[in-house]
């Protein structure tokens, strides 16, 4: 029988991630976390542990797939969609090219509403995408339930996945639809983070040149950025329970505007800070009629 040996390369890991984050210094602000995830990713090593050993032998395959994915993340692909998951609060989630990477800041919209909305059970998720905000709602409140929707069938694969892997199937219903589920039911909680960036705007790179990775459908919104505000406050009252309400996360400079609209639509709405300090969540209920 004739065995066929891999070709392996010991390689010292600590001057390894150095330098991986020499040539990725100038794509990320955090190359050196970036390098220790990539070879925590791709040599299967729990990131605190990749410098228990100085030398290592390591797979020549897996050495190629460390090289692939530096030249990757130097034409500006994500990081979360060249390892292909992104963690959020208590989930990984997978993410591809079909659905947004869920954004640090977006993790703060669940502390809001368990605060605002501490005793809601029963949530409506617009434009669920990779399902970050459902899946972590149904994850954290116990007894809860989310409907989920999404305009992207893609996008809600990626999603029910991600339910199947988190053991969260039986908690979130996904429809396809465009904002508001085609059956009618009534919700404790709306909960969006739609598109909001304005679709004229023209200096996207401006904001980050990663963003052009993601789906456009995902990203971009009529009228300032505002349409799926307006479409969601002005229908919001159909699908919401007495004493329930509406929580977003919006475009950095669009809070102001989204509390317009949301009283302009008979609620009483105010807006948060992110971690960031900038202000990114509305927060709307009914307001109480005389
Ligand atoms: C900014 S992403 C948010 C994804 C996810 N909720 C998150 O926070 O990471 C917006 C999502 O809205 C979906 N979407 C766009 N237009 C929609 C529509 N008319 N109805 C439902 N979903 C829509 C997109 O496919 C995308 O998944």
């Amino acid at each position: 029988m004739i065995r066929k040996f891999k070709k392996k390369k010991t390689v010292n890991l600590k001057q390894f991630a150095r330098d991986i984050s020499d040539q990725l210094k100038n794509k990320t602000d955090n190359p050196f976390l970036e390098s220790k995830i990539i070879l925590s990713h791709f040599l299967e090593i729990d990131i605190k542990d990749l410098y228990l050993f100085d030398n290592i032998e390591i797979d020549m395959d897996k050495i190629n797939s460390i090289y692939e994915a530096i030249e990757l993340r130097l034409k500006n692909k994500p990081l979360e969609y060249i390892i292909g998951y992104k963690p959020f609060r208590l989930l990984k989630l997978k993410v591809n090219e079909d659905v947004l990477i869920p954004r640090n800041e977006t993790e703060e919209i669940i502390d809001i509403i368990k605060k605002f909305f501490p005793r809601a059970k029963t949530f409506l998720d617009i434009g669920t995408g990779s399902g970050a905000i459902a899946l972590s709602l149904v994850r954290e409140i116990e007894n809860s339930f989310c409907v989920a929707t999404d305009i992207s069938e893609r996008a809600l694969m990626v999603a029910k996945e991600n339910a199947k892997e988190n053991n969260l199937e039986n908690k979130v219903s996904f429809e396809l639809a465009d904002l508001f589920p085609l059956e009618k039911k009534m919700f404790d909680v709306i909960v969006s983070n739609p598109p909001y960036i304005d679709i004229s705007n023209t200096k996207l790179s401006l904001i980050s040149k990663e963003i052009y990775f993601e789906p456009k459908i995902a990203l971009f919104a009529e009228n300032k950025g505002l349409y799926f505000y307006e479409k969601i406050l002005s229908k919001a009252k159909d699908f919401l329970l007495f004493d329930g309400g509406l929580v977003f996360e919006v475009g950095f400079n669009q809070a102001k505007e989204v509390v317009e609209i949301g009283e302009a639509n008979n609620f009483s709405c105010f807006s948060l800070k992110d971690l960031y300090g900038v202000e990114r969540f509305v927060v709307c209920r009914a307001k109480m009629i005389k």
